[in-house]
């Protein structure tokens, strides 16, 4: 059985969650080691049950990524993916080898049109396929997941047989994915009850939903899932992945909390950790979540109206169905300024509940001091801004010196840009067609990139004011892949440079990890 199958209590769901897998896969989203690692860590942390680590075969990069991940591991079990080959199981066993609980996910389609057209394969060749993979996994490892991808399109009688089939050879997780978020709630709530029904000895195994939003319905699908009989639930932080994304982990365990009388369910994660995780990813692959997003947008605890905010004064619940600092979303309160030292700041980062070694907090203090000086009023959420930032670009090998920039109507625009490169000093002074494009010619005049497109360029306040930091977000193409890259500061010019110094640093990483032999 299942490491972490829930014999002993039926009402525990499992959460899976597969950001550094089906989340990194998705345009823009990718992340190099240190990033997935420092991810892999908060998800352990907060309680995660399954950590989908990646995709070994699928390329260098993935396949030391799963590996590095399998030593740090304290709570999660780390899994791997492979589709129904030996190639790709041996190939996922051996990246997970040092982790103490390893689980092999192999997966192959199992719909009418999958089996035809991407396959070119008959049903029985498939069945075969399951039988062969989930068989040779188990040399590994007891902890097996079979997946029928496309699972939602899949005809009843045949999906009932490879179920069986996969359990007989022996998976102890049964995943059935909505690979293109075409199922409603009930349909999908159907199919898992049918499962339950039809396949002998489906209690030997755990049977898991994976659902994407195409539809905007991944996290009702998911739930419905569960209320049918599912007791794991596949999801990303802030919902990244494939096209429209996964279902959001954040909204399925708050859900589940929130109406815990329609949805008695029990789970590990500790919800106070989530708007963290949420702001750490999205930092970390410079993706913005929509300020209406549930449970972590920006505006999901804000009240506006005058009717609404004088309901709230009475009585909280009158508009509040949890709390703020159940999802740990503490106030964003006027903490610190020029005049704080070093102790408060240590503190402060501290109490927002992160840690920076002893050379980060030395450099950290110096881009605090340059805000403070800059603004007068430092909120927690410029502080988490610059740390996330901090954090995310420490082990870069190009680093952001300094800037200058000459702007204005009357022409012509040029940026004087000093960058490190692996400690070197190189500058530049290039004319462009407004400050931005000065910016961004001088970096690629000191690092050239000719093949790399810019795809995105986005700036935002972190709060309000004239003197707020700027978020920026740059988004970098090159041979179809896509990186991106954040930049905070008070001054939207250097938050631009460092911006795109982010997302070119992880595209050079990108490079030379990529192997030929990308699946
Ligand atoms: O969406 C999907 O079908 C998947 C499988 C590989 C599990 O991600
Ligand atoms: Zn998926």
């Amino acid at each position: 059985m299942s490491p972490v199958a829930n014999t002993e209590n039926k009402d525990r769901i499992i959460i899976f969650d597969t950001t550094l897998r089906d989340g990194e896969q998705s345009p823009g989203c990718s992340m190099n080691l240190d990033e997935k690692l420092r991810i892999a860590r908060m998800l352990d942390e907060m309680g995660v049950d399954v950590i989908e680590a990646g995709f070994p075969i699928a390329s260098q990069g993935d396949w030391e990524a799963v590996h590095e991940i399998a030593k740090i591991l304290k709570h999660s079990v780390v899994c791997g993916l492979s589709r129904a080959t030996k190639k790709d199981i041996d190939s996922a066993a051996q990246a997970l080898k040092p982790a103490s609980r390893r689980r092999i996910h192999t997966f192959i389609s199992t719909s009418p049109l999958h089996m035809k057209y991407k396959l070119q394969m008959d049903p029985g060749a498939v069945l075969d396929a399951i039988a062969e993979s989930v068989i040779h996994a188990r040399h590994y490892t007891d902890d097996v997941e079979w997946s029928a991808e496309d699972g939602s399109r899949t005809e009843d009688d045949f999906l009932c047989k490879a179920v069986e089939t996969a359990i007989k050879c022996g998976a102890t997780t049964i995943n059935i994915p909505d690979t293109v978020g075409y199922a409603v709630p009930d349909e999908y709530a159907r199919q898992i009850m049918m499962l339950r029904e039809r396949v002998p000895d489906i209690d030997r195994a755990v049977l898991s939903v994976h659902c994407h939003n195409d539809l905007g319905l991944a996290v009702a699908n998911s739930l419905a899932g569960v209320m049918a009989g599912a007791r794991q639930i596949e999801c990303t932080i802030n919902g990244i992945g494939e096209r429209a994304g996964n279902a959001a982990l954040e909204e399925v365990v708050m859900a589940m909390r929130t109406r815990a009388d329609k949805m008695p369910f029990v789970n590990n994660i500790k919800t106070d950790m989530i708007t963290k995780m949420s702001r750490t990813l999205a930092t970390t692959v410079g993706f913005n979540v929509q300020p209406n997003k549930a449970i972590v947008g920006a505006n999901a605890f804000a009240h506006e109206s005058g009717i609404h905010q004088d309901g709230m004064l009475k009585n909280a619940a009158t508009y509040e169905i949890m709390t703020p600092e159940s999802v740990g979303l503490t106030k964003s309160e006027l903490v610190l300024g020029k005049h704080s030292g070093r102790h408060a700041l240590k503190s402060k980062i501290t109490e927002l509940g992160y840690e920076l070694g002893d050379n980060a907090f030395q450099d950290f203090f110096k881009r605090f001091k340059d805000l403070a000086d800059k603004k007068k009023t430092i909120f927690d959420d410029d502080i988490i801004a610059l740390i996330e930032n901090e954090v995310a670009t420490e082990h870069d090998n190009i680093q952001f010196l300094s800037l200058s920039v000459q702007a204005g109507t009357t022409g012509p625009q040029f940026a004087r840009l000093e960058l490190a490169i692996e400690g070197e000093k190189k500058s530049a002074l290039v004319e462009g067609n407004g400050p931005v494009d000065a910016i961004f010619k001088a970096i690629r005049a000191i690092v050239p990139h000719e093949d790399a497109k810019l795809q995105l360029y986005q700036v935002h306040a972190v709060t309000g004011g004239t003197d707020a930091q700027a978020e920026v977000t740059v988004r970098l193409e090159e041979d179809g892949k896509t990186v991106n890259g954040s930049g905070a500061d008070a001054d939207t010019l250097v938050a631009s440079a460092r911006a795109y110094i982010h997302a070119l640093n992880k595209l050079i990483t990108k490079r030379e990890r990529a192997k030929p032999e990308h699946a």
